[in-house]
């Protein structure tokens, strides 16, 4: 039997960034009955399967009366092979208009297969040759680390402060990249409730962003799962983006269904050929993602555009419902750890005003090891920050509150809380 040498395969699938996803799904995988505030997973209270069939009979009736298809037609468009950059780009366009007011042709969107393909594809077409290298704060988020690093794209770290990414460091970090032969090319940001911080970027911060890409000729690649929790509405950057500078990566996992695997990439950038014609950069994104996943499955856009039409092509309603039920989520756990945890105890958490996540300091170095001691002993997870960084985050960790319900957020830090004592006292291994 042939056997393969993991020397001959390539290097970054050892890496930590590529690997601790794996090390985290082994570890709740080993140890079921835990609670578990690792995951930035959206709650299983939201998902009901019998109403999948609704959502596509929704679909399938608008494609019927709406844009008026024979059943030849509408069952081609659930069941064929579809179109690259997707089937329901105009309900999308819609819904960016109606919910984000971002105006933009449908042409200027590719459907993607989840958030994380969209990142891709953006990575992709924006770095072509070896000095091109991508920003992004530290501490990151792994989906695109990890993308950068599959495609060889270098990424340059820039530390994150209480406003987002550091605007006079991103400046610095530009300049001296630019200085040692490299091609900065983009910025690829969370402005709504990071992951994995929760930090929101304020509205002056934004256009603060936005005027030094223009500066320094930059791309910005805007991320936003989470920005639907917000009890303060703050435009998003492509709603602010008079340039043109901004790529918007979307997906319906958090707020509609991650088993869909539906996203979305803005992509109305105008790219000049060689003869002087312009097209849009969707287009060359969706020639890119014609190698890479052909098309989404347009079963599961029918899913997602089914739940759009029920909404009058708007998820605001949806999304308020949810974000109630994870702002209390949020509440509680802030709530839960100022009483586990008293001034002086030794632990200091960041406290979002939304989103999923909230940022623990601990005494001790909270690594893998620790992980696995604490959900041995005390049932219960976290994610170690030093995932996230390139160096650093040792003392820290990453408490989601999406996944759980509320009693179950009381019981964990209460469980957390024991484990931190029994750490600090040294008792624990
Ligand atoms: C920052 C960020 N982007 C995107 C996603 C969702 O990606 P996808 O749509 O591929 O599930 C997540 C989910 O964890 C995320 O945290």
């Amino acid at each position: 039997m042939s056997e393969l040498i993991a020397s001959q395969l390539p290097a970054f699938i050892e890496q930590p960034v590529i690997t601790s996803m794996t090390f985290l799904n082994e570890v709740a995988i080993r140890y079921p009955d835990a609670i578990s505030f690792a995951p930035g997973r959206p709650h299983e209270r939201f998902f009901d399967v019998a109403s999948l069939g609704r959502y596509l009979d929704r679909y399938t009736c608008y494609l019927r009366a709406d844009l008026g298809y024979d059943e030849a037609q509408v069952g081609r468009t659930l069941l064929q092979y579809g179109p690259t950059a997707g089937t329901i780009r105009p309900l999308v366009a819609q819904m960016l208009a109606t919910d984000e007011a971002i105006d933009v042709p449908p042409e200027a969107l590719v459907m993607t297969v989840g958030c994380q393909e969209a990142i891709f594809l953006a990575v992709r077409a924006l770095c072509p040759g070896p000095r091109d290298v991508i920003f992004l704060a530290e501490p990151g988020y792994l989906g695109l680390a990890g993308a950068a690093l599959t495609l060889g794209v270098p990424t340059i770290r820039v530390p994150e402060g209480d406003d987002g990414i550091d605007l006079t460091a991103l400046g610095a970090a530009v300049q001296r990249a630019r200085d040692d032969g490299l091609n900065p090319r983009a910025v690829y940001v969370i402005p709504d409730f990071a992951n994995p911080t929760g930090t929101v970027m304020s509205g002056a911060g934004r256009e603060a962003l936005l005027e030094l890409a223009a500066g320094q000729d930059l791309f910005l690649l805007e991320d936003n799962p989470y920005g639907f929790t917000a009890r303060e509405h703050v435009p998003t950057l492509k709603a602010l983006d008079r340039q043109r500078r901004v790529i918007y990566l979307g997906t319906f996992a958090k707020i509609c269904l991650p088993g869909t695997r539906v996203g979305f990439v803005i992509a109305d950038q105008q790219v000049a050929d060689a003869a002087g014609r312009t097209h849009l950069l969707a287009d060359d994104l969706a020639t890119i993602k014609s190698m890479i996943t052909v098309n989404t499955s347009p079963i599961d856009q029918a899913v997602i555009a089914g739940m759009l039409l029920e909404n009058g092509s708007s998820l605001k309603a949806v999304a308020q419902t949810k974000a109630a039920f994870y702002q209390h989520n949020l509440d509680v756990l802030l709530r839960e750890l100022s009483s586990a945890f008293p001034p002086g105890s030794g632990v200091r958490w960041n406290s979002p005003p939304g989103g999923f996540f909230v940022v623990v300091d601990v005494p001790f170095r909270a690594d893998e090891d620790v992980l696995r001691a604490c959900a041995a002993r005390y049932g219960v997870l976290w994610t170690p920050m030093s995932f996230f960084h390139e160096q650093g985050g040792q003392n820290r960790l990453r408490l989601s509150a999406s996944y759980l319900d509320p009693d179950q957020i009381v019981t964990g830090v209460a469980r957390l809380a024991r484990f931190v004592r029994e750490q600090r006292a040294g008792t624990a291994s």
